[in-house]
């Protein structure tokens, strides 16, 4: 190939070379991020409970035992490949019991009885990941892709078991893109005015990162029927999965936004809101709810831009452009392997077009069809 015909992959911001994936293809130069991730809501798994969950490009088990304290191992037993989480028990307080020969297993993932013999096989382990329960709330986990034990530990806000606050909101979402291009939101000012169709946009006022934290601080007025109202918008990061939002303005809102991989290119993101009470519960409540429901419309809103953008590893950007490149070099961090560089332009996998025929058989053939089916 001369020179001439060779996409000149280098400059910034070119897109001429698209790399559409075919099915189970990777659609983006990056894997799946380490961190902790909310993989339940503390609701959804009472003392017993043992449930699937499909998380990090892994089939999963989610358990809790008998003494309230949960669980993620890996779904499928070693003996011969049963999923503890379609018909696993809890027996003996603390041991997982697999559906298929009735096996038994330690929180740890050792095998600690084999009920039709004296011995145990030490060989046959199931991997553990390390789980934390915050606030009676949020159970989250820590994934490594190479099963490292946790490299930092979350700071729990003090917002959440503070009596000033409102009980928990919370909201459930799964997105056909990579948890990065979701993150990559919190410090897109711009996108406000034309996603949201906002008159005044957050500006930012500082973004530094440190080791696995990032700090936002922005502010953003709030045009109201009594006036404009100066409000923030600030938010702490830590590591991909964690990130507390804090909104004052109107009314304070507290929000956990919670984003984990179900594999490469999808995520499930949960917001956890609280609401500062104001005198009156009444509107405590109506406010906080429209402020729940105005922020999960604009996550409706991003969701067309996220699932159908491409990710350009050189964007062409603005010189007053927010600092999207210092986010990304902050992200890079949680990835085990280094991202793919064959590549400028990573897009989204083929659409299923509907097919519309734009030519209908007239009446008369359609009738003598029917007429020689129905002989
Ligand atoms: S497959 Fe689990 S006990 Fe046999
Ligand atoms: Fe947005």
């Amino acid at each position: 190939m001369t020179d001439l015909l060779r996409p000149a992959s280098t400059s910034s911001g070119n897109v001429l070379d698209q790399v559409v994936p075919q099915p189970n293809e990777p659609r983006y130069p990056f894997g799946i991020p380490y961190g902790w991730f909310q993989v339940a809501w503390s609701y959804e798994l009472e003392p017993g409970a043992v449930i699937p969950r499909y998380y990090f490009g892994r089939h999963l088990v989610l358990w809790r035992d008998q003494d309230g304290v949960p669980h993620l191992n890996d779904a499928f037993c070693p003996h011969l490949g049963g999923h503890f989480g379609y018909g696993g028990k809890v027996v003996n307080r603390c041991q997982l019991q697999c559906p298929f020969h009735g096996w038994e297993f330690d929180s740890d993932g050792n095998n600690t009885r084999i009920p039709y013999s004296d011995r145990v096989n030490n060989k046959a382990r199931v991997r553990a990941y390390p789980v934390r329960e915050i606030a009676d709330h949020l159970i989250v986990a820590w994934y490594h892709p190479y099963d490292e034990p946790p490299l930092f530990e979350l700071e729990i806000p003090p917002e959440v078991d503070d009596d000033n606050y409102t009980d928990w909101t919370d909201v459930h979402f799964s997105v056909a893109a990579a948890a990065q291009e979701l993150a990559e939101n919190s410090v897109d000012g711009p996108h406000f005015r034309y996603v949201h169709n906002t008159e005044v946009v957050p500006e930012i006022e500082s973004y530094e990162t440190e080791g696995h934290i990032a700090r936002m601080r922005s502010v953003q007025k709030f045009p109201t029927p009594r006036g404009v109202v100066d409000g923030r918008i600030d938010v702490d990061n830590q590591g991909p999965g964690f990130g507390v939002t804090r909104f004052s303005g109107i009314v304070d809102t507290f929000l956990i936004g919670a984003a984990t991989p179900v594999d490469a290119n999808r995520c499930e993101v949960r917001f956890n809101f609280k609401t500062k009470k104001l005198a009156d519960a009444k509107a405590t409540s109506t406010v906080g709810e429209a402020f729940v429901r105005e922020v999960s419309k604009q996550f409706e809103e991003d969701r067309p831009i996220w699932e159908n953008k491409a990710h350009l590893r050189r964007p062409a950007l603005a010189d007053t452009d927010p600092p999207f490149m210092k986010f990304r070099k902050w992200y890079a961090q949680f990835y085990a392997e280094p991202a793919n560089g064959e590549h400028d332009v990573w897009a989204p996998p083929r659409p299923d077009v509907e097919f519309q025929p734009s030519f209908t058989p007239p009446d008369d053939l359609t009738a003598s069809r029917k007429y020689r089916t129905s002989d």
